[in-house]
């Protein structure tokens, strides 16, 4: 039975999965076999696949498809490869070794949920995915598996590649949808959600491209086998990558609940001679830091947060001895400041200010009061005080560093 679903038909030359290779290792048998059942059934399958989304939060999938109402009218389901995460590079690997394994679980989704358009919004500096994926989607509508009659069967799809205008905040699902409508990409309050009023004020489910990798698998290989792939309650395999001072960085398709020592050692390679691992951002730049004793922690969406952090996009950077926290933290506040849509006063002043307040730190002119008014941007910026995730999770680094490396800020005050 496999246990690589998502990238294990990769060719070892790097080049795109050709329609015919991916048809031989039963590609689309997923999509034949969800539009030979109910939409209720398709998302039932799901449910019980326990399929949690893979762009940050963990929603379980086939419970946010079942807020979709059930009436008629156009709805839109929508791919979210806008990936703009720093240290995040699971989904361009998808689109660009097997891009129709996208186009089918795309599909997949829009069956579920009763849409008849599609949508693939990518990060615009993503040519190359972006070349594979249209040349697929090309494929896909000359075969017939998509267009006005779906692999011959009375049920309509089409599927439009969006390359995105590239901003961080384009990937925030209310945002994508105003930028996909040609309006600022500012967030949307919420409620309603998208799955209710979404694009063009119609009901729409976005998804992560990693998310909709998983759905032609489940289908054809059910539920049972789905959560045997994962260590722990929820389903799947997830694409794990590291990045930092190891010696194989890269991205492995590993079972849910992985461990970091695992795939730091084993896949990475372990820590570069010369190089001692101090800490670790398990899901991309806005998680927070993890230390060497949470290295055997189960990197699954449950036991990641009850650590203290969050499995965020999977993509784990390291830290090692050698690299100060306060200047790393630095790094990732210019940028989020510099992503920040201006929309809520709290992120667009207070990101800039932080980044200003950690400049002056580090370039000798910190104050004592510097540490404390750190601490207050974290709480004004926390959930709840802005309106999207950005902000509460560009304070994720900050916060644990604080927590963690608290001499290392203080020693820029001249007090380490
Ligand atoms: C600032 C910001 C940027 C985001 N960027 C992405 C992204 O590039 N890709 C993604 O899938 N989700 C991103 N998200 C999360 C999406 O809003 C949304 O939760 C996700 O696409 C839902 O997919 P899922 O349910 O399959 O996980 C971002 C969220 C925020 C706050
Ligand atoms: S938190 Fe930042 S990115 Fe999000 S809406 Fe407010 S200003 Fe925009």
């Amino acid at each position: 039975m496999e246990t690589k679903p998502l990238t294990g038909r990769f060719r070892a030359d790097g080049r795109p999965v050709t329609l015919k290779e991916y048809h031989a290792a039963g590609g689309y048998d997923g999509l034949v076999m969800a539009l030979s059942m109910h939409p209720d059934n398709v998302q039932k399958r799901v449910q019980d696949a326990r399929l949690r989304g893979r762009g940050g939060a963990g929603f379980p999938t086939g419970l946010k498809w079942s807020f979709v109402p059930k009436t008629g009218g156009d709805k839109y389901f929508i791919v979210n490869a806008d990936e703009m995460e720093p240290g995040t590079f699971k989904d361009r690997e998808l689109m660009e070794r097997d891009p129709h394994q996208v186009i089918e679980g795309a599909a997949i989704g829009a069956y579920a949920i009763g849409a008849h358009t599609a949508f693939i919004f990518i990060r615009g500096e993503y040519h190359r995915a972006a070349q594979c994926l249209q040349q697929a989607l090309d494929e896909a509508y000359q075969q017939g598996i998509l267009g006005s009659r779906m692999m011959g069967r009375d049920h309509a799809l089409d599927i439009h590649l969006h390359l995105s205008g590239g901003r961080y905040i384009c990937g925030e699902e209310t945002a994508l949808l105003n930028a996909l409508e040609g309006k600022r990409p500012t967030p949307r309050a919420k409620p309603p959600f998208p799955q209710v009023a979404g694009l063009f004020g119609q009901p729409t489910v976005v998804n992560n491209l990693e998310t909709v990798c998983n759905l032609p698998h489940i289908m054809r290989l059910g539920p049972e086998w789905y959560l045997s792939l994962s260590r722990c309650k929820d389903g799947g395999t997830k694409l794990y990558g590291v990045s930092g001072p190891i010696n194989n960085p890269g991205l492995w398709e590993l079972q849910l609940g992985t461990t970091a020592r695992e795939i730091i050692n084993v896949q990475g390679g372990g820590m570069r001679p010369g190089h001692e691992l101090r800490a670790f951002q398990p899901g991309g730049a806005s998680t927070d830091f993890l230390l060497p004793e949470h290295l055997d922690v189960p990197l699954d969406f449950d036991s990641v947060m009850q650590a203290g952090s969050r499995l965020g996009t999977g993509c784990l950077i390291v830290l090692d001895q050698q690299t100060c926290p306060v200047k790393m933290v630095l790094n990732l506040e210019t940028f989020f400041a510099r992503e920040s849509c201006g929309w809520c006063t709290p992120c667009r002043d207070g990101l800039p200010y932080t980044e200003t307040v950690l400049k002056d730190l580090i370039e000798g002119r910190g104050r004592p009061e510097d540490l404390k008014l750190l601490e207050e941007m974290i709480e004004w910026m926390a959930p709840g005080n802005t309106f999207c995730a950005l902000a509460p999770g560009a304070m994720a680094p900050l916060h644990s560093a604080l927590k963690y490396f608290r001499k290392d800020f203080e020693r820029y005050l001249g007090k380490g």
